[in-house]
């Protein structure tokens, strides 16, 4: 059985060239990539399976690639619709949410699958952001792409090991543009939950682009969700947004698990003295005033910046941003629909 696609191994086409000679068995295992992390595991898992046979000795397993032409006759390359959802196991689905644009969304997203990874979770990011992705620019130095599996799109991994599926996956070039309408962007976010192969995660987040348009409602009414998480700056324009981004959230009854405050201060690495560069934070009186726990402060700093943009996001240490996490793991409910 293939590990990940639950289907035998003669089933996807992978066995070639048997050949038997006495009491010993020679085949050649062909993989869709030799890159897969789980090679060795089926190699070993065949040649288990075959030396259970009657009068067989002697195995041995040669791993070899598929070529383009044998994986387009196999059918990988073209998925079903929602034909993945039964192989998934998403137990706690958190959106991360603002009315405004620039407060740190995709970041803040980040960061939460960075500390939940590290705190030994199995996490994904859905980048729900289908005009303006940001999500495999933090976490990729240079461009991947997902591989297709007859039964779903594999989401590539991170260097730590977090699932990521984003429309920037997809693309030619990281800087082709996507000009659709929004029933075109619902059906993109629908497959990046139906028809992605995630696998079992203790935690998917999905970063929301800004504002309350229809990717936000799409996530809301089509995605199951534990509830979504606000992140706010230190202004009163994004106050004012954020509360109707939790608005929204209310109208449709999805659960607001709590606020998190960017660019909340910063340290000044020459004196050490503190600025409240956006204005004094309120971010308390924000939460207090919506309702919802305030889960914490992240402050402006020249190094997330700069690790975001080299593709660096797991090499930031965390340990400001960790509580916050922790508190949000803690308060999710499992994952259900609302729409
Ligand atoms: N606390 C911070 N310190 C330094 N840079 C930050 C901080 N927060 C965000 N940035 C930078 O600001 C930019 C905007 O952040 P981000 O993309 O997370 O915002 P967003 O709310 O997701 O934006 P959009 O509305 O476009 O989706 C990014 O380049 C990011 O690296
Ligand atoms: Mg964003």
């Amino acid at each position: 059985m293939d590990p990940e696609l639950k289907r035998s191994l003669i089933e996807l086409g992978m066995v070639r060239d048997v050949r038997v000679e006495n009491s010993r068995v020679r085949f050649t295992l062909a993989l869709t990539t030799l890159a897969c992390p789980l090679k060795e595991q089926i190699a070993a898992d065949a040649k288990r399976a075959v030396l259970a046979l009657d009068g067989v000795k002697e195995v041995e397993v040669e791993l070899a690639e598929m070529s383009v032409e044998d994986k387009r006759r196999l059918g990988y390359g073209e998925t079903q619709p929602g034909s993945a959802e039964h192989l998934n196991d998403i137990r706690h689905v958190i959106a991360v949410m603002s009315g405004k644009g620039g407060v740190g969304k995709s970041l803040v997203s980040g960061l939460l699958a960075v500390s939940l990874r590290q705190a030994g979770h199995r996490v994904g990011i859905l980048d729900a952001d289908i005009t303006g992705p940001s999500i495999p620019k933090m976490f990729f130095f240079r461009p991947v792409r997902p591989d297709n599996s007859p039964v779903a799109i594999l989401p590539p991994e991170t260097r730590t090991g977090v699932k990521v599926m984003s429309i920037n996956l997809l693309l030619e070039s990281e800087d082709q543009a996507v000009i659709w309408r929004g029933p075109l962007i619902g059906r993109a976010i629908q497959q990046f939950w139906g028809d992605v192969w995630w696998g079992t995660l203790d935690y998917l987040i999905v970063d929301l682009p800004p504002g309350t348009s229809d990717a936000s409602l799409t996530v809301m009414q089509s995605l199951p969700l534990s509830g979504i998480v606000l992140v706010s700056s230190p202004q009163d324009l994004a106050g004012m947004v954020v509360r109707k981004a939790a608005q929204m959230a209310r109208s449709i009854g999805v659960p607001i698990l709590g606020l998190v405050e960017n660019m909340s201060y910063f340290v000044c690495p020459d004196t050490g003295k503190r600025h409240d560069i956006f204005g004094p934070s309120y971010a308390d009186a924000l939460a207090a005033r919506l309702g919802v726990p305030f889960l914490g402060r992240l402050p402006l700093d020249p190094e997330i910046t700069r690790l975001c943009d080299m593709g660096a996001i797991e090499d930031y240490a965390t340990a400001a941003f960790a509580p916050i996490a922790q508190r949000l793991a803690e308060v999710a409910p499992p994952a259900r629909r609302f729409g």
